[in-house]
């Protein structure tokens, strides 16, 4: 393929053959025309192969929370390759998958101490799923297998995951894959909630819906309602006061399991262990990963309810398997190892606090956007923030995918942000600085000043 190199691609792609990796969730046409790589990252910065910096405003894909290349989790890493590569977790076990589990029960919220790893946010919402389908079923109600998503919700891209998830360009090509799924509406509400700050006043009344399923489908048949408790990737959807509250009280008057997939609010993205905790409202499961080890090495999880695991675990006959579901790299011990690594040093570097403390300065410099050109909301909550801007017509998604480049691409001040259809998504990782919002904020301000 030849390489014309326009705007935003990398030089250094001349080199590699572009056509053998079909890349994910990319147009891979429109890319390898104009390819764009990061090959060195530390702290706050990515470097492009030319040595061109780039601040990090995204922590990856929300998951490297403690800024890149940290070397107390290289070091963890680069040790346990050493001492053990792998080792098999069903019916077998090592000690770090153990300490592991302890480490992320301890943070977890009270009721909530049992651990089941995955390898992705994606495994972790239909293990989730798998696991509230059991439950029931332990409990002799195994009619309850409807899951009930929400529009807009994202659960990554396995089967069980597509189907709750409410991106309907992600369901569009695979329908109907799994039955018995059903949806509430999104919370989003521009009219009302424009440029709120934290969580907005108006839409707690959205969460009734989950009466009307209920009378429709019946409880007897629902096994589980599954929501991202601030959705991400459909472009930072924070909850209004009192919705939340009003899930939980529905689930709890009809005895279905609530699921938070906290696979971006998890490990201190919202200055706190949890979104449940910042919401102060405890889900039946909850799924995590990206942050789990800092992106590291690939690893999620999901914790459940005490009551739940010693209904599934419990209600086997001894010495069977209990929950047949497990991965080959559960608990790998690479994964492991960066996990304590990592959680340790959050605890060591306060990140969390940090996020907390810097909320208030990141909320006042994204608002700061507010008039200018294309911008039609603003939204925030911890050290996330989205900025929606007005479709081009014709041409929805253009205008996002336009300051995406113009900012990575820039000479001076470039900056990673992301952009889902016409919504910038910002969520930095936790060390960031002041100085540090202030360029990624004047790198978006740049951008939107040059496009039409
Ligand atoms: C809320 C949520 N759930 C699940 C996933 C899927 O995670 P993964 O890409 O690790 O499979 C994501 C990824 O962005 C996510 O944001």
């Amino acid at each position: 393929m030849k390489l014309e190199h326009p705007m935003g691609s990398t030089p250094a792609a001349a080199a590699l053959s572009l056509e053998e990796w079909w890349m994910p969730f990319t147009a891979n046409r429109a890319f390898k025309r104009a390819p764009r790589l990061l090959s060195r990252a530390e702290g706050m910065y990515y470097y492009t192969p030319e040595g061109r910096q780039v601040l990090d405003g995204t922590a990856g894909l929300w998951c490297v929370n403690a800024g890149h290349s940290r070397q107390p989790i290289v070091e963890a890493v680069q040790q346990q390759v050493a001492t053990m590569d792998f080792a098999p977790a069903f019916n077998m076990a090592h000690p770090l998958g153990f300490q592991a589990a302890t480490t992320i029960a301890k943070m977890a919220p009270a009721g909530m101490q049992r651990v089941f790893f995955t390898n992705s946010g994606s495994e972790s919402a239909d293990t989730a799923i798998k696991m509230a389908i059991a439950y029931h079923r332990a409990r002799g109600e195994a009619s309850r297998r409807i899951i009930i998503g929400r529009e807009r919700g994202y659960h990554g891209v396995n089967i069980g995951g597509t189907m709750a998830g409410g991106i309907p360009g992600n369901r569009k090509h695979f329908p109907a894959m799994m039955a018995g799924v059903d949806h509430i509406r999104a919370t989003h509400d521009l009219a009302r909630n424009a440029f709120s700050k934290g969580q907005p006043a108006h839409g707690a009344e959205f969460a009734d819906e989950l009466e009307r399923l209920v009378a429709f489908h019946d409880a007897s048949n629902i096994a589980a309602v599954i929501v991202e408790p601030m959705a991400g990737s459909a472009g930072v959807l924070v909850p209004p006061k009192g919705y939340l509250e009003k899930l939980r009280a529905t689930c709890d008057k009809h005895g279905i399991l609530l699921i938070f997939d906290e696979v971006i609010t998890g490990f201190g993205r919202l200055g706190t262990p949890f979104a449940s905790h910042y919401f102060n409202i405890t889900p039946d499961l909850l799924t995590c990963a990206k942050a789990i080890n800092n992106a590291t090495i690939p690893m999620g999880a999901v914790i459940a309810r005490n009551e739940i695991h010693d209904a599934i675990v419990n209600g086997a006959p001894e010495g069977q398997i209990e929950f047949l579901h497990g991965y080959t790299y559960s608990a790998h011990p690479m994964a492991c190892a960066a996990l304590l690594a990592t959680q340790k040093l959050y605890v060591d570097d306060g990140l969390f606090e940090r996020a907390r403390e810097l909320a208030p300065y990141f909320e006042q410099a994204l608002h700061s956007l507010k008039g200018a050109p294309h911008v039609i909301d603003i939204r925030n909550l911890g050290l996330v923030g989205g900025i929606e801007l007005a479709p081009r017509d014709g041409a929805v998604g253009k205008r996002g995918a336009e300051v995406h480049i113009k900012c990575f691409s820039a000479d001076k001040n470039a900056a990673l942000v992301r952009f889902t259809g016409d919504i910038l998504a910002l969520s930095p990782p936790l060390i960031i600085e002041r100085a540090q919002i202030d360029a990624l904020v004047d790198a978006i301000r740049g951008a939107l000043a040059t496009i039409d």
